[in-house]
Order: C-alpha cells, then structure tokens, then sequence
C-alpha cells in the first residue's frame, strides 16, 4: 500500500463537475478509528461468537441481558475512539460540493463528530435505545441489566437494525431518491455484501452516475464501478479533497 493514492484526474473532474455527490459508507471507514469491521474476528470475550448470530431480534428475546452486554461492549469501544482523517474528509468534502448526501452503515456516530451532518443512518444508531415493542425512542435506568421502557414498561432495545428487520422507511427513501438523482457515487469502506444498502451503487449506475470504490480489498462488485481506488479511506479520502481543493 502506498502511503499516497493518485486520484485520476477525470474522477476529480467529474467531482469538480458534480451537482450532487452521493456517499456510501460501512464499517471500513471507521477501521482506522479503531472500531473493529463488521467482518473482523471479534476479541475476547465476544470472540465465540459471530454478530450475525447476536444482532437479531431473536436473539435479544432469548437473552436480552447477553445482548445489553455485547452492545455496551461495542458502545465502549466506539466511546473510546475518535473520528479519523476520512471522517473528516467527507465533512470538509460536504463544502467543496454544491450537494452532498452521506448515506453510512455505521451506527457509531463518528461521521457526525467528525461534524457531518444531516447523515443518513440506514441502520441505525448504537446510543439510541428504543422500546422493543413499538420502536420509539426512549431513555430508560441504564443501571438495569435490561432496561425498560418508561412508557411501556417493556424491554428497552439498542436503536440499531437487526438482521432479518428492515430499513428505517425514511432512510431507505431518502437514501434511495439520492442514489437516483447523483453525478458521483462513492463507496467507501464497504464489503457491499449487504442488502439494500449494497443496492443503492445500482441505482446510481442505472442513473448515469460514475460510481467509485475505495477500499483496500477489492469487493465482489468492483467490476461494478468506474473507479477502484485501493487504498485505506483514511488515506485515499484525504487525497480524494486535497485534489479538489487544487
Ligand atoms: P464489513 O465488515 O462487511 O466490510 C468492511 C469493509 O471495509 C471490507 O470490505 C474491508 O475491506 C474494508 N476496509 C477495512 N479497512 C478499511 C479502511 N481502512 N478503509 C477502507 N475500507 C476498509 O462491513 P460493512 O460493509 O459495513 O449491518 O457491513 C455492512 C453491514 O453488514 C453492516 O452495516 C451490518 C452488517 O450486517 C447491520 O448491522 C444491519
């Protein structure tokens, strides 16, 4: 890995040219800040176990104390860590383009205390937490090892979307109608293994959009993009606005 990434000239004249720049991101982009991917092994403790086997809804009601412990292990994690050079790339991108629409995966935070904003959070977000039952929003004893619900007197839940659960309906849309309508769609940091977040590349190539990846592994769908920009995000991202800065 080169310790610079050349940013090809026609991609920082089609963001020079944009109107709107549409940016996917997932766990990748917070790699740097420390926060393990998705698909990383998980450490300790939770090393027995696969995510996908804990972020459900099934799960929580088998064990909802087991679960309360896993987020708050990941909630500690991201506490600890801080916003790195490509969350703050995407902020300082969002005023070198007349129209920018962040779209993450994450549900750390991290983008916004980089000081993005207006970010749409298609899973959620992991400080949040939500009564199981209806899904509102609401602030329970975080003492309890399961908190409830002050309305309710249900079980409180981290406001995050489980696997198998589907897509705040607003997020989807908006993140649908932006994808539809940008010049440039980036995917940063993604396996874009998952659905319909992985989708939304699709739309913005069916809209003419030129689409680039910036990973340091190539995905299954870089065949998909017009650019593959290898590299770490916290690196390529960086370059990506030093160029438009130019
Ligand atoms: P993954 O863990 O699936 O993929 C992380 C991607 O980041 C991989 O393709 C890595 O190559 C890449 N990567 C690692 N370090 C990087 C770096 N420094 N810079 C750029 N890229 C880097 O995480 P996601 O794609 O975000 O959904 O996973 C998508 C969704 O799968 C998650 O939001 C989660 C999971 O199911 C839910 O929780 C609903």
């Amino acid at each position: 890995m080169t310790a610079t990434c050349d940013i090809p000239d026609v991609l920082v004249n089609a963001l020079r040219d944009a109107r709107h720049v549409c940016i996917l991101t997932g766990a990748g982009v917070s790699a740097e800040s420390g926060v393990p991917t998705f698909r990383d092994a998980q450490e300790g403790l939770w090393a027995q176990y696969e995510p996908q086997d804990l972020a459900t809804p099934e799960a929580f009601l088998a064990d909802p104390a087991l679960i309360w412990r896993w987020y708050r292990w990941r909630r500690q994690i991201v506490a600890d860590a801080k916003p790195n050079p490509g969350h703050y790339a995407i902020a300082r991108l969002a005023e070198l383009i007349p129209r920018l629409t962040l779209i993450t995966q994450n549900v750390d935070n991290l983008h916004q205390r980089a000081g993005s904003t207006d970010v749409i959070e298609f899973h959620g977000n992991l400080f949040e937490d939500r009564c199981f039952a209806d899904g509102t929003l609401a602030a329970g004893d975080d003492s309890l090892d399961v908190p409830m619900c002050p309305d309710c007197g249900g079980k409180l839940r981290p406001g995050v979307v489980w696997f198998g659960e589907v897509i705040p309906e607003a997020a989807l849309n908006e993140s649908c109608a932006a994808a539809s309508d940008c010049d440039v769609f980036l995917s940063v940091g993604t396996s874009s293994l998952v659905y319909p977040a992985a989708g939304l590349a699709d739309l913005a190539r069916d809209n003419g959009a030129t689409l680039v990846e910036i990973n340091p592994n190539s995905t299954m769908n870089a065949a998909d993009f017009d650019f593959a920009l290898a590299g770490k995000s916290g690196v390529v991202l960086p370059e990506l606005v030093a160029s438009l800065a130019l």
